[in-house]
């Protein structure tokens, strides 16, 4: 137990209950220094030179999506996204992390409309206008992982589409907005999953986000729907994380490819939509680590169908 006039856990310098004491009595579900010092243990929390690496591994991955954004038009094909990605990846000395990645065949994936993730680029699959297309982009530089996504609208689209995508972006920046320190794993979903059921929707189940560093899956899921399964992990400053709903307008039952063994789809064949960032927990709001160039210059954490969600 950490005393009354105790240097605060924060790092701060100032005695505990100068600090955080009474903010941590509101909130039991903050870590003892004891705790802490397990999660350092164990890598949860990141030293400063892997948040470093972490930040140009994000940066990096944000500026590919920038790259790609405008060929993301009505006639291109998914093979031809799959091409640039791995090109521009490639030839600024980073390596695309999808490609071999537990057999996946390319260096990104590619899900229309009813593909819910893991769609595999095809130089025979042509976007059309009125679809939309989630573009999954992950970048390893220098040994560390950055991982994001959006769901692009290819022209005009329905305006169920447009509420579906709409509403995902939203569900993406409110689970960001639940990543505080001291509170538990479990927040983010609950800022997710009630909002999305509320516009009509349904939170995939069977993929998640997940804890992220120098490999791309780490420490624990990172759930989107409420579920008793989720780890009791507390979110601490210094922890990095995915947080990447996908969202379906039907059901939230999905079912995977028999033949190619990657494509999600969803059970009822209704549309789906899904957006990335992977975030740093820190003292305060979670910092995104994965902004675009764009993004950083407008002040947003997404811009979709012209609404800046700041
Ligand atoms: N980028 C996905 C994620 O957000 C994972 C894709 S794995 C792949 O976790 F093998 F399909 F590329
Ligand atoms: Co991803
Ligand atoms: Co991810």
């Amino acid at each position: 137990m950490i005393g009354r006039n105790d240097p605060c856990w924060c790092g701060s310098g100032k005695k505990y209950k100068k600090c955080h004491l009474s903010e941590d009595r509101k909130s039991p579900q903050r870590p003892e220094p004891q705790q802490k010092k397990q999660l350092k243990e164990k890598k949860l929390i990141k030293s400063a030179r892997d948040i470093e690496g972490m930040e140009r591994a994000g940066a990096f991955n944000g500026e590919l999506l920038d790259y790609i954004r405008p060929f993301i038009t009505a006639g291109i094909s998914t093979g031809e996204i799959d091409t640039l990605v791995h090109e521009y990846t490639v030839s600024h000395g980073h390596t695309p992390a999808c490609l071999g990645y537990r057999g996946f065949p390319k260096s990104v994936c590619t899900s229309i409309n009813n593909v819910v993730c893991h769609g595999i680029p095809s130089p025979g699959e042509v976007l059309r206008e009125g679809d939309i297309v989630n573009v999954d982009f992950t970048t390893i530089v220098d040994g560390y992982f950055g991982d994001s996504s959006e769901t692009f609208m290819i022209g005009a689209v329905s305006e169920e589409a447009r509420h579906l995508v709409t509403v995902t972006a939203e569900a993406l920046i409110r689970g960001i907005d639940a990543v505080r320190p001291g509170v538990p794993l479990a927040a983010i979903a609950e800022a997710i999953e009630p909002f999305a059921v509320s516009k009509g929707c349904a939170v995939v189940h069977q993929y998640t986000g997940h804890g992220i560093g120098k490999k791309f899956h780490e420490h624990f899921t990172v759930y989107h729907h409420i579920d008793p399964e989720c780890e009791p992990v507390i979110l601490f400053p210094g922890m990095t994380l995915t947080i990447e709903p996908m969202i379906n307008r039907g059901t939230w039952e999905v079912v995977t490819d028999q033949v190619d063994g990657w494509t999600v789809r969803t059970r009822d064949g209704s549309l789906s939509a899904q957006f990335e960032h992977t975030v740093l927990v820190t003292e305060g709001a979670a910092k995104v680590l994965t902004l675009t160039p764009s993004q950083k210059a407008a002040g947003v954490r997404l811009f979709v169908d012209g609404i800046h969600f700041r």
